[in-house]
């Protein structure tokens, strides 16, 4: 799962974060239960000689059965948390986006279910938001919770307008079961809103099939229970467009959707960055494509490494003028002593991180730029300042205030971000040049203990090397030399030119 706030993810699951899990869990079992009374409640309601305690008296056996069975299904997602990811449950926030997505997709269907037709359920609500809020392994496991719970309380709840399906009530978690994992299947390939409507008649392939075998004696009733079918799918992904912002504003989850904005040119601090510092703009930009091929090549967070590789330098805004890309011809740093040069050049960070807090941007981002330099030199201005020195010169002054970097993801854009600057420098940007000038910029940050603070490896380190050199080849590619051509207009132009003389 991902948070925009990492401070939100607890890794330590001791004795008070399983009672608060615990406590938790119980809170939203009994949201549940109240669920269910409601829903009985509205039953009875609707009935002619509706009699609300009365049912409950008469019922008691089969409610006490359906409130053991849901206390069950939600005891699997508990155990299933302890033994594959217990930070979710060390993080109350991501117990109770659990809990109440699930309570909100059980109501949601049973609405539709009750005011509309069974068969117009957004079955494959659940699937999608879980896919995209906790991810595709987490969504398949509670699509099937889902459909269990849907199937206990339809059989043992419902009475009136939904029971006249009974092919539909017995084949509830077919049906959500196939729905969602076509949910979970497409969606995961889905890159755009228009795309996610598009899953939505994907959702509709198993809904339709089941409802035309299950249905195909009713007569031309089966066409509009068809349309309902079709109804179920679309809703599902309208449902979930309309869902997704309230979740992630509500649980500080960061989606690819969010990050894919953040990402537009046209975002705030991007069409900022574009008018007021074109060279950094489009600099961030070839660090975000390096990122980017890192990040698949390491099987991590494209999305986030494209997004941090955008807002890294975004601290340049304070003064764009005194970094080289933005300069046109004159540079302020000649007019400056290094200590005063290296006070501007290394706050760039820190402003990165307090422009990007100050804007209520994911703060990841803003780890990630004041991380993207670490704790290393500005070489150029200690050089510069040891030349006008007698050498009496403490490196530490003239080197970045850290923190190191603290996730892969972070030492990716600060090797990427070195990689893309020291390759416009290069004379000949050969292979065999560009290769041996990122392998430089990686061992010399070794050296320097760089990466000490976040997990990763040799082996990351050289894939990300090859990852670069083969997309910085790309980038820099040697085109051939156009010849000049003597056009016929030219010459018939020079023709004329003479005439005239
Ligand atoms: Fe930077
Ligand atoms: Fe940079």
């Amino acid at each position: 799962m991902r948070y925009a706030d990492p401070a939100d993810i607890k890794d330590t699951f001791g004795k008070n974060e399983c009672i608060k899990s615990v406590f938790i869990f119980l809170g939203n079992y009994i949201i549940a239960l109240l669920m269910i009374g409601l829903f009985i409640w509205m039953n009875t309601t609707r009935a002619e000689s509706g009699d609300f305690l009365g049912y409950i008296r008469s019922n008691s056996s089969t409610l006490i059965y359906l409130s053991a069975s849901i206390f069950m299904l939600f005891v699997a997602v508990y155990f299933y948390y302890i033994f594959e990811d217990k930070s979710m449950l060390a993080t109350p926030k991501s117990i109770w986006l659990i809990f109440i997505m699930l309570d909100a997709c059980i109501l949601i269907c049973y609405f539709f279910g009750l005011f509309f037709n069974i068969y117009a359920r957004p079955i494959a609500l659940l699937a999608l938001l879980s896919l995209l809020l906790i991810g595709r392994r987490d969504a398949i496991f509670l699509n099937v919770i889902f459909a269990l719970t849907m199937f206990s309380i339809d059989n043992f709840t419902n009475f009136g307008s939904m029971i006249e399906y009974e092919n539909a009530l017995v084949s509830t978690p077919l049906m959500t079961f196939a729905a969602g994992l076509v949910a979970i299947f497409v969606g995961s390939r889905v890159k755009t809103r228009i795309r996610s409507f598009l899953t939505g008649f994907a959702i509709c392939i198993p809904i339709l099939v089941m409802i035309a075998c299950l249905e195909y004696n009713q007569g031309m009733e089966l066409l509009y229970l068809m349309l309902y079918g079709l109804e179920a799918g679309v809703l599902s992904a309208a449902l979930f467009m309309a869902l997704l912002p309230v979740f992630e504003v509500l649980f500080n989850c960061i989606t690819d959707y969010r990050l894919r904005e953040l990402t537009d040119h046209d975002a705030p601090l991007m069409r900022e960055l574009k008018e007021r510092a074109f060279g950094t703009f489009n600099h961030s930009i070839v660090v975000a494509h390096l990122a980017e091929a890192c990040a698949i090549a390491l099987n991590e967070d494209t999305a986030l490494a494209r997004a941090a590789a955008y807002y890294h330098d975004v601290g340049k805004l304070r003064q764009p003028e005194y970094f080289t890309e933005n300069q046109t011809g004159f540079n302020p740093h000649s007019e400056l002593t290094p200590e005063l040069s290296v006070d501007i050049i290394r706050s760039h960070a820190k402003d990165g991180y307090d422009l990007i807090r100050s804007k209520h941007l994911p703060k990841i981002l803003a780890d990630i730029a004041v991380q993207h330099h670490g704790t290393l030199p500005v070489k150029y201005f200690y050089a510069k300042a040891l030349k006008m020195s007698d050498g009496g010169v403490n490196i530490e002054e003239f080197s970045y205030g850290g923190p190191k970097p603290q996730t892969k993801i972070a030492a990716i854009i600060m090797i990427a971000d070195a990689s893309e600057a020291i390759s416009r420098t290069l004379p000949a940007r050969s292979p065999e040049k560009v290769e041996s000038a990122v392998r430089e910029i990686i061992e010399e940050r070794m050296d320097l203990g760089q990466f000490d603070e976040c997990n990763i490896t040799m082996r990351d380190l050289t894939t990300i090397k090859g990852a670069i050199v083969s997309c910085l080849s790309g980038v820099y590619h040697n085109r051939v030399k156009y010849p000049k051509l003597k056009l016929k207009r030219q010459e018939e132009d020079s023709k004329d030119g003479k005439e005239t003389k």
